[in-house]
């Protein structure tokens, strides 16, 4: 971070931290509560399934009993995937470059782009009908690809299973247990969406040239891949793996953490530009992962024994709090769930957020374009 003063700092407005730029009615975030449209985070992740709060995003209110029946029925006849598709992802899904799981979904939902009917239209019926089909689809994209990157067969969506089931299944060829089928449902509600975070503001301002809402979906992966934002999670497990090595090898975690600090490594699940009294999604997530691990045995609480270190040493040391990226790392991990597939996962989830975001642009639209304060060279004469 560059030296700024404390006052500065707290004026410090790059990256529009701070900064107010629009208004919302599907989301709030701030440090004292986590909501979707009126509803708390905690309440939902305790009684609401994600089916129930995917139709709440996209739809804009909680489903009846009919409704929520029709939605998971209609998501659930649209899982499949073109012929084409799939040969494109046995093409790129094992390439020696450029198959980064979160590239080759990004180019999938581009590929679904050319197949759907209604991709140029940006009416309100029209575009929920295209999120209901990308929140359809996405899952079987993932699963396809990890399938092919793990030299395995890949497997149709299971039409009796729920949504976070099936996502399990596409990706494993597994029929998850109860417990980590519950949990990877609460993990896709608490990151199904998060008011004007990078991925979802890259896709509003998309969507606000009128731009189609694939358009801005492929924008927001593409935000969403940094690992400033969603890389995160699969960025924070990598780091705990690190930390069991060199722990392993005869060293303590305060002394990593220490030697982390001397080199200004920015750890990743850490800290929040919202959140500085702790995520609200954190704790939730991180309890369910414990109760995985600590049915599965010491092997897999290890993992939770040493997040519990790091965090400790990290909000002692320099008050940051985790966000909901350091528990997802571990909780996936204890999950049977390839790494690389942490993000997609976000992905499969944040859709529904995307698509209200997107919407609620599209029926409300004024262009984004803020301004830009010059600090280049002062006005020349080309021929002076
Ligand atoms: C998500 O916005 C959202 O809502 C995002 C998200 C969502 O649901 O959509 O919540 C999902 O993206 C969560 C964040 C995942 N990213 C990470 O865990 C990456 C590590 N975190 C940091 O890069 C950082 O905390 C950010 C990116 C999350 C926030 O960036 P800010 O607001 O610019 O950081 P800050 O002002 O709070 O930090 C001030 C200083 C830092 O100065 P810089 O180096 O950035 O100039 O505090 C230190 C650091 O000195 N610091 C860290 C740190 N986070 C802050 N030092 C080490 N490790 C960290 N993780």
């Amino acid at each position: 971070m560059t030296a700024t003063t404390a006052s500065s700092k707290s004026k410090d407005t790059r990256g529009l931290a701070g900064q107010t730029v629009g208004d919302t009615q599907i989301c709030s975030v701030n440090q004292t509560s986590l909501i979707y449209r009126g509803y708390e985070i905690a309440d939902l992740a305790a009684h609401a399934t994600f089916e129930e709060v995917a139709f709440l995003l996209i739809e804009g209110h909680k489903p009846s009993a009919t409704e929520l029946k029709a939605f998971t029925a209609e998501v659930v006849s649209m899982r499949s995937i073109p012929d084409g598709l799939k040969t494109l992802l046995r093409d790129i899904a094992r390439a020696e470059v450029g198959s980064h799981p979160m590239a080759i979904l990004r180019t999938g939902v581009s590929y679904l782009s050319h197949f759907d009917e209604e991709v140029e239209d940006n009416g309100l019926d029209a575009e929920r009908r295209k999120a209901k089909r990308l929140l359809a689809k996405i899952p079987t994209i993932i699963g396809y690809g990890q399938m092919v990157r793990d030299g395995k067969t890949p497997v149709d969506p299971d039409p009796t299973l729920n949504h976070a089931s099936n996502l399990l299944w596409c990706m494993t060829g597994k029929k998850p247990t109860d417990l980590v089928a519950r949990t990877m449902d609460v993990s896709l509600i608490l990151y199904a969406e998060h008011d004007f975070n990078a991925s979802t503001f890259t896709g509003r301002v998309i969507a606000s040239t009128m731009s189609d809402l694939h358009s801005a979906v492929c924008g927001a992966i593409g935000a969403l891949k940094g690992e400033l934002h969603g890389g995160a999670n699969e960025m924070a497990m990598e780091m705990l793996k690190d930390v069991d090595a060199f722990v392993s090898a005869g060293g303590t975690v305060r002394q990593y953490m220490d030697r982390a600090f001397e080199t200004k490594q920015k750890l990743m699940g850490f800290g929040h530009r919202v959140y500085k009294n702790g995520d609200h999604r954190a704790g939730i997530l991180r309890g369910w992962g414990l109760k995985i691990a600590e049915a599965q045995g010491p092997d897999s609480k290890k993992w939770f024994d040493l997040g519990d270190a790091v965090q400790k040493i990290m909000l002692d040391d320099k008050q940051i709090h985790p966000n909901v990226d350091f528990p997802c790392g571990m909780t996936y991990f204890v999950m049977g769930i390839p790494v690389p597939q942490y993000t997609p996962i976000f992905v499969a989830s944040r859709i529904t957020g995307w698509c209200a975001h997107v919407t609620e642009q599209h029926q409300n639209n004024r262009i984004i374009r803020p301004l830009a304060e010059y600090t280049g060279p002062e006005l020349k004469a080309w021929n002076g």
